[in-house]
């Protein structure tokens, strides 16, 4: 087999088989292929397309490029979500706990990444004394025996995603519905789900800006993992404007324990019940959605979650007692209010320009190499529908830095869009993918 045909063949439109797309990833990662020729069938890829065959071959591919992780010893049905990507995430902090609470195994793997925050280990890590050190054995154990644990992801859980990702990157051939697709499903695949809830994040601050290309990518996924073998389900979620109030790393900490509380944000309790009644679901812990609904809810108003939230702490070495003393985690030297000139009805909330703000006073990473600030960053007060008065503060900057704070203050003003009559309802959830098909709610 030669790479040079097989750009050929895709520059032309033609599929590609099984042992074709094998060819290229196998050889792509043990650097066998080189760079350029990997780019230019990405971009044939970016303009011709994909079958669903040939993504989930593509997929099936780049999952085994690495260590596949085996949760065999697991007991009960691994259900894992995925969130394409939204400015103010709160949900896996909210979920794990949450979903543990009424029996559904949590085996977790994350990372850390580039972002506007930290990833979900990098906020718990806002917890004194929390770590992700362990074995694979004790991650198991721990599971079993507390219902979730969290560990960091493998540095070989599909290589060559990682390296075709970065490639993307610099040739304008990310945004991809297979390419993305194929990305996304072959990290979740190699972590060892069975079963797969999606978040599919759609507007300004998502991956797909058009709800059309958020229900074609969450279709495009939910077709590969059907076609693997592995329950998928995808919920098309809102990211025209940041979820909940809070954008950093011990901040949302401090807000999903809120909402663990039944006292947190109304999107960001909604967007947990919901997807959290898909894992239940998927789980086989309730018979459908309405029932693993109920279940959550009673969860929440019992306080049983915000106990699991609790003995999973103390299990991965953190202090549990931040739930009952939010002092204990840590706090930003200076709180600065950002105000408006004007007055209105707030009507869209620009969720990137408050996701960099975050970033730039250090929630998040910018390289590699940038260190987090666990304490810092953002806290809305003004949400798409509320009413704000000229001079009134629309949000709190939690800063330790002050050389970014005119910077952000001015990105802050700029985000935020108002409009003389209050707009009706926005909208969180516009559809769920199912293998069953697609079901719109607009
Ligand atoms: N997230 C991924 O992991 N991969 C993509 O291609 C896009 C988003
Ligand atoms: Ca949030």
């Amino acid at each position: 087999m030669r790479m040079y045909d097989i750009i050929h063949k895709k520059r032309d439109g033609i599929a590609l088989s099984q042992e074709e797309i094998s060819f290229v990833i196998q050889g792509f990662t043990n650097d066998s292929i080189p760079d350029y020729q990997m780019a230019a069938l990405a971009m044939a890829i970016f303009i011709r397309g994909m079958s669903p065959e040939e993504t989930a071959h593509l997929t099936l591919a780049m999952a085994a490029s690495g260590d596949q992780i085996d949760l065999s010893q697991v007991k009960g049905v691994k259900v894992d979500k995925h969130s394409t990507g939204g400015v103010g995430d709160t949900t896996t902090l909210v979920l794990l706990p949450l979903v543990a609470s009424v029996g559904v195994p949590v085996a977790k793997m994350s990372g850390r990444g580039l972002g506007h925050t930290g990833g979900t280990i990098d906020k718990l890590e806002a917890i004194p004394g929390f770590s992700i050190e362990r074995s694979k054995e004790e991650f198991i154990e721990q599971v079993n025996s507390k219902g979730a644990a969290l560990m960091g992801q493998s540095g070989s859980i599909a290589p060559a995603d990682k390296k075709l990702y970065a490639l993307r990157d610099v040739t304008a051939t990310v945004d991809s519905i297979p390419l993305i697709s194929s990305s996304i499903m072959s990290k979740k695949i190699a972590a060892g789900a069975d079963a797969i809830v999606l978040d599919v994040k759609t507007g300004e601050g998502a991956f797909m800006k058009t709800l059309e290309g958020s229900f074609a990518l969450a279709e495009a996924m939910v077709n590969i993992g059907e076609n693997v073998g592995r329950h998928t389900i995808a919920v098309i979620s809102d990211m025209d404007q940041p979820l909940g109030y809070a954008i950093g790393n011990a901040l949302e900490v401090q807000e999903a324990i809120d909402t663990l509380r039944g006292q947190g944000p109304a999107d960001l309790t909604e967007l947990c019940l919901v997807l959290g009644s898909y894992m239940v679901v998927a789980a086989g812990v309730a018979g459908n959605a309405m029932e693993a609904r109920a279940k959550l809810h009673e969860s929440l108003e019992s306080g049983r979650a915000l106990e699991t939230f609790k003995t999973f702490l103390t299990a991965q070495g953190g202090d549990a007692s931040v739930v009952d003393d939010a002092t204990r985690l840590p706090q930003a030297a200076k709180k600065i209010p950002v105000t408006l000139p004007r007055t209105g009805f707030v009507s869209h909330i620009h969720a990137e320009e408050v996701g960099t703000g975050a970033m730039l006073l250090g929630a998040g990473r910018e390289t590699k190499e940038s260190e987090i600030d666990l304490a810092v960053g953002i806290v809305l007060h003004k949400k798409v529908g509320d009413r704000v008065e000229a001079g009134e503060a629309i949000a709190t900057l939690h800063v330790n830095d002050e050389k970014r704070v005119a910077e952000v203050t001015e990105r802050l003003q700029r985000a935020y869009e108002l409009s003389e009559q209050k707009q009706p309802n926005h909208r969180l959830i516009f559809g769920v993918v199912t293998q069953q098909g697609t079901e719109r709610f607009v």
